[in-house]
């Protein structure tokens, strides 16, 4: 008999990476995916316990990895410590990401490789690894990668983020060509405006502010709970036809 349609939304025996889950968007994509029954490998550099507590106080699975993804060797010792802790993980969600702000004309090579490093190189390998395994075990999976409304349009004064972002939405579809075969599916969530330290600098310039919101057909910044669907619909079989897509979450911002 073919499952209800909402059991196809549950996570329960999954386990999920989920990096960048410190705070922010990863943080509240992480409680989501524990909410819909997965275990959760949370990985950041700064404290994770927080959002670990929550978890488990919620009934949840949840383990944090100290991991900073600028470190080339850290997507491999990330998936080894993920390995030795739950056994394999079957979803990964490349959520970690920064951004640096400053005029194309005085942007630096050292603030363009920083943003490249951790926004694009460590998302390149970490899937690569994370499929690599995969496929040794001959099992399906998930890779959902956090992209952006700059992975569609150039935004002011974030060269190396738009280029990383834009590159993102790239990699997920030359990732979905060669890994459905497989049985795993690759896209991305593209969020819009959301209210979170990534964006403190602009929801502080007042005119900046004002310039966003009148264009967001929603009228409000996203919440980082705006994602919470869209990650467990993306990770879950309810998606098992879904491939290479870059999914607008975003109050309706690229409609304008
Ligand atoms: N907020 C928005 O409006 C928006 C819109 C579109 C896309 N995004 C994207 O969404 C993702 C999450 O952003 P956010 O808004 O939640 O930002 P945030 O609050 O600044 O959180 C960023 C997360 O990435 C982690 N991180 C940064 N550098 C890392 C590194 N080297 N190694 C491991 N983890 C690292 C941070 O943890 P630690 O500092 O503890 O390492 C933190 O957990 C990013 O990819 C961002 O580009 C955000």
């Amino acid at each position: 008999m073919s499952k209800k349609v909402l059991d196809t939304f549950r996570l329960d025996g999954r386990v999920a990476i989920v990096t960048g889950a410190s705070r922010g968007l990863g943080a509240a994509m992480a409680i989501a995916l524990a909410e819909a029954g997965a275990k959760v490998a949370l990985a950041a550099r700064g404290d994770l316990d927080g959002v670990v507590k929550q978890i488990r106080a919620g009934g949840g699975g949840a383990e944090g990895f100290n991991t900073d993804l600028a470190d080339r060797a850290a997507p491999k010792k990330l998936l080894d410590a993920v390995e030795k802790r739950f056994g394999g993980a079957d979803i990964l969600v490349n959520n970690a990401g920064i951004i640096r702000r400053a005029n194309l004309l005085e942007y630096s090579d050292e603030d363009w490789d920083a943003v490249m490093d951790v926004n694009i190189r460590s998302v390149f390998v970490l899937s690569r690894e994370f499929a690599k395994r995969l496929a040794a075990r001959k099992a399906p999976g998930k890779i959902i990668n956090t992209a952006s409304m700059l992975s569609f349009q150039g935004g002011i004064r974030v060269a190396a983020y738009t280029a990383s972002k834009s590159a993102l939405a790239g990699l997920t579809k030359a990732m979905a060509n060669e890994l459905a075969p497989i049985g795993i599916n690759v896209n991305a969530i593209a969020p819009g405006y959301m209210a979170t330290d990534n964006t403190s600098a602009l929801r502080a310039d007042a005119a900046r502010n004002k310039s966003i919101l009148e264009r967001i057909p929603a009228g409000r910044w996203g919440e980082p709970n705006d994602l919470n669907g869209a990650v467990v619909f993306l990770a879950s079989d309810a998606s098992a036809y879904v491939h290479a897509i870059t999914l607008p979450v975003d109050g309706g911002w690229l409609a304008r």
